[in-house]
């Protein structure tokens, strides 16, 4: 198909939001006709396109979906929120949230080693960009930053945006969580550094060179970005692969890369500009 008209779109982007899949995630229109359009040339009809932007959105969306509620979540917390003052509570708190989503879920055993590693190689940043987080920013306590550091969280999933508002709000006042997606809109202001964590695969699934767009499309001094080193069930090594995927991305630029693992992850740190 070459065009579409915008009555189709609309319908298309209707049946997201009112779908039972979709409904309460509040997706941004703007990936959603992203992901129509891309798939609009391999489309022979609109059947067709439906089945396609059906299966990318499902890419992007569905394999990191768990089943929070996170209306009912958001609604605990403010119960629970007067136990959060006391650190301990507050670091139970985040990892039995965290146990529940597999990205987070599995770092949870590396957690000090894993914010270790980022503190030895990059000292301590003053402004950090967190894109697509997820439950990320359930690690603010095990990252031992100071209380005036910028902190800024993006993912499109605006239910999970809503309960890390409210938990921001509750034990990190000064952090701010943004439902954006961060391909067709990156953040423009400066940081430090950016995290992006264990979604740089499927973003060039969705686009191929996607990552490189994103690095430079983003403003900071460092671009830290984490791949699995192994399956999610344990039992192919994607190391290869993945070294492969940064290779590509800093192909014929001057940014620079470390290489460090940590459990699972292997943590490459993208230096846009050279040592302060
Ligand atoms: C693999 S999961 C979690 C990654 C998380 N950084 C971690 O390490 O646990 C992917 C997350 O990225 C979000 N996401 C995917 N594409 C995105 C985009 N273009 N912009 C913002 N968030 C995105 C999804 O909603 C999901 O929460």
């Amino acid at each position: 198909m070459k065009t579409l008209s915008e009555n189709d779109i609309h319908k298309l982007i209707q049946a997201v939001h009112s779908s039972r899949k979709y409904r309460d995630l509040l997706l941004p229109d703007d990936l959603l006709r992203d992901l129509i359009s891309v798939n609009l040339p391999t489309s022979k009809d609109l059947a067709e396109l439906k089945t396609n932007f059906r299966k990318a959105l499902h890419n992007v969306i569905a394999p990191y979906l768990e089943d929070i509620d996170y209306k009912q979540e958001t609604h605990q917390l403010q119960k629970i929120a007067p136990t959060l003052k006391h650190p301990e509570s507050l670091k139970a708190y985040c990892l039995e949230i965290m146990s529940r989503h597999a990205s987070t879920k599995e770092r949870l055993p590396h957690l000090d080693q894993f914010f270790g590693t980022i503190h030895e190689t990059v000292g301590a940043p003053n402004s950090i960009l967190d894109l697509a987080c997820a439950l990320d920013p359930l690690c603010l306590p095990w990252m031992n930053l100071q209380p005036d550091v910028s902190f800024k969280a993006y993912d499109i999933n605006g239910a999970r945006i809503g309960f890390l508002q409210a938990f921001f709000q509750i034990a990190f006042p000064g952090a701010q969580a943004f439902q954006q997606d961060i391909l067709l809109n990156p953040p423009p202001e400066r940081a430090d550094c950016a995290f992006f964590f264990k979604e740089a695969h499927r973003l060039e699934k969705r686009q191929p060179g996607a990552t490189r767009i994103l690095i430079e499309n983003t403003d900071v001094h460092t671009f830290i970005l984490s791949l699995p080193a192994m399956d999610l069930k344990g039992h192919h090594s994607l190391e290869a692969t993945h070294r492969h995927l940064v290779e590509k991305t800093l192909k014929g630029t001057n940014w620079q890369q470390d290489v460090r693992q940590v459990g699972n992850e292997l943590l490459f740190f993208i230096r846009k500009e050279p040592a302060k």
